[in-house]
């Protein structure tokens, strides 16, 4: 076989617990800052710049016996729509889960408007999804709807 033809993980497989494959690259830790990994005291192997004809360029987080549920799955949507979330049990794909919106967020991302209540008392963000593809997000206490580009995280 001629060098470089090899298919090899890039990231060495895992025997349980989730990939988080298929997200951008640049929303990579992002990803990682809302599922609050960064405080996770397992294994985790992140990769950034991984080739992908979907995306240009993609990220991968490999974590080691944590099961994410579809509550956390969905946060993932916000930022990477079309994520995959595998969950490896015995070094095995046992599922495979698309990410999909939900129709509400709390306290995930910011109002885009800087008058908004929740940018100047302590009170919690809320939106309303409108629409998933393109997303906008209506916020419920100014009514601002945002776009893709407008996000940012708390
Ligand atoms: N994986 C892993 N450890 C395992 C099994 C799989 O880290 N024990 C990773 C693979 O490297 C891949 C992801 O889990 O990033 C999904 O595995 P698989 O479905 O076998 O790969 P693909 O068919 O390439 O997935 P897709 O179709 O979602 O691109
Ligand atoms: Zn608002």
């Amino acid at each position: 076989m001629k060098q470089g033809s090899k298919k090899e993980l890039k990231v060495p497989a895992i025997k349980d617990g989730t990939v988080i494959d298929h997200i951008p690259s640049r929303v990579t830790f992002k990803v990682m800052r809302i599922l609050d990994l960064r405080e996770f005291n397992q294994a985790i192997s992140v990769a950034l710049n991984l080739k992908s004809k979907a995306l240009g360029k993609k990220g991968i987080i490999k974590v080691g016996n944590r099961f994410l549920t579809q509550d956390e799955v969905n946060k993932i949507a916000i930022l990477a729509p079309k994520a995959t979330v595998n969950i490896i049990k015995d070094y095995e794909v046992k599922e495979k889960i698309n990410v999909d919106l939900p129709d509400e967020i709390h306290n995930i991302i910011k109002c885009s408007n800087p008058k908004c209540i929740t940018n100047n008392e302590k009170v919690k963000t809320s939106f309303s999804i409108l629409s998933k593809t393109p997303l906008q997000a209506l916020c419920n206490h100014c009514e601002r709807v945002m776009e893709a580009k407008d996000i940012t995280l708390i």
